[in-house]
C-alpha cells in the first residue's frame, strides 16, 4: 500500500492508474478509523481496480468552539487498518498541503444545508464540500464511498456532484454499528463508562420510530414526539433534535409517506453524537 501527502503526485499517480484503464475508488475520513470506516474500504475494493482512502482531519468544517484539536489522529494504526481493508493507496495531506494562505474558494450547497446539522453547526457544510470538492479533483474517482450514519452530508455530496455535472457515482453504505446497536463514531472514544451506556438513548428511539412507522395511523411529527420524549426522560442526554423528514430533502412531512428518514442529534457531556434510520410505513 501507498502512502503519499502531495496533492499534485496523488492526482498524477491516479491519473496514471486510470490511463490504465483501471476505475478509482475513494473513501474520504478525518482517521481514528473504525469498522465502519472500514466496510467503505471494503465495498469500494469489491467495486472498483483501485482504492484510494483520505485521512485528514479538515479544520474548515469544525467550529471555534468543536472539537478539532481534540480529535483523535492515530495514524499508524489507520494506515495498518487500510492495507487490511484493502486500500492501494492512503493520501494523508498537511493542512498546508490542502490550503494555502491565500485561498478565497469555497463549495456551498444551499437548502440541505440550512437545516439540522446546518443550522447548528454554522459554516460546517460549507467546510466539508469544500474539502470534499478538492479530494474529488486531487484523487479523480470514479466512485466515492460514504456512510449512512452521516446522512444529511451524503446528501449534500450527492446534490454536490449533479449541480457541478461531475459524474463521479455516490454509493452510500449502512451505518456499522456496535453489539448494542450504538452508532460507530469516531467520537465515542471521548464517552465516559457511564455516558457510553446512556448514549444507547439515541438508536433506542430509532427503534421506536422503526416500529411506529411499522403500525399504522402514525404519522412522522407523532412519532418525532416520542422519540423526543423518550430521549428527554433519559439522564445525561441533552437533545439537540430528533425529527422524522422527507428522505430527499430533510423537509418535514404532514402526511403519511411511505419512506421517510429519522434524525438524531444529542450531546453527552461535551460529546456530540448523531444516528438516524430510513422508516418504512406500512
Ligand atoms: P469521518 O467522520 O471520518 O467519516 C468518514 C466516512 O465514514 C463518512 O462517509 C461517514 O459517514 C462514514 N462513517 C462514519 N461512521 C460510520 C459508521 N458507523 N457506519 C458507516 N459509515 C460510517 O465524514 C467525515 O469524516 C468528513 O466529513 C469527510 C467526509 C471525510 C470530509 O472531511
Amino acid at each position: 500500500m501507498l502512502v503519499e501527502c502531495s496533492p499534485a503526485k496523488t492526482r498524477q499517480l491516479l491519473m496514471a492508474r486510470k490511463k490504465e484503464g483501471a476505475t478509482v475508488g475513494v473513501v474520504p475520513t478525518m482517521g481514528a478509523l473504525h469498522q465502519g470506516h472500514l466496510n467503505l474500504i471494503d465495498a469500494a475494493a469489491t467495486d472498483c481496480d483501485f482504492v484510494v482512502a483520505t485521512i485528514f482531519v479538515n479544520p474548515t468544517q469544525f467550529g471555534p468552539n468543536e472539537d478539532f484539536k481534540r480529535y483523535p489522529r492515530t495514524l499508524q494504526s489507520d494506515l495498518q487498518l487500510c492495507e487490511k481493508a484493502g486500500a492501494d493507496l492512503v493520501f494523508t495531506p498537511d493542512t498546508a498541503d490542502m490550503y494555502s494562505s491565500d485561498a478565497a474558494t469555497s463549495v456551498h450547497v444551499s437548502r440541505l444545508t440550512e437545516v439540522l446539522e446546518g443550522a447548528l453547526r454554522p459554516g460546517h457544510f460549507d467546510g466539508v464540500t469544500t474539502v470534499v470538492a478538492k479530494l474529488f479533483n486531487i484523487t479523480v474517482p470514479d466512485k466515492a464511498f460514504f456512510g449512512q450514519k452521516d446522512y444529511q452530508q451524503q446528501l449534500i455530496v450527492r446534490r454536490m456532484i449533479a449541480d457541478l455535472n461531475w459524474g463521479i457515482e455516490i454509493v452510500t453504505c449502512p451505518t456499522v454499528r456496535e453489539s448494542d446497536g450504538l452508532a460507530m463514531s469516531s467520537r465515542n472514544r471521548y464517552l465516559s463508562a457511564d455516558q457510553r451506556q446512556q448514549a444507547l438513548v439515541l438508536s433506542r428511539s430509532l427503534e421506536l420510530a422503526e416500529m411506529l412507522a411499522a403500525e399504522c395511523g402514525n404519522l412522522p411529527n407523532d412519532i418525532a414526539a416520542k422519540m423526543q420524549q423518550l430521549v428527554q426522560e433519559s439522564h445525561g442526554v441533552q437533545l439537540d433534535y430528533a425529527v422524522v423528514v422527507d428522505c430527499e430533502t430533510l423537509q418535514t412531512l404532514s402526511h403519511r409517506p411511505s419512506q421517510a428518514v429519522a434524525l438524531i442529534a444529542a450531546k453527552l457531556g461535551t460529546t456530540r453524537l448523531i444516528d438516524n434510520a430510513i422508516l418504512r410505513f406500512t
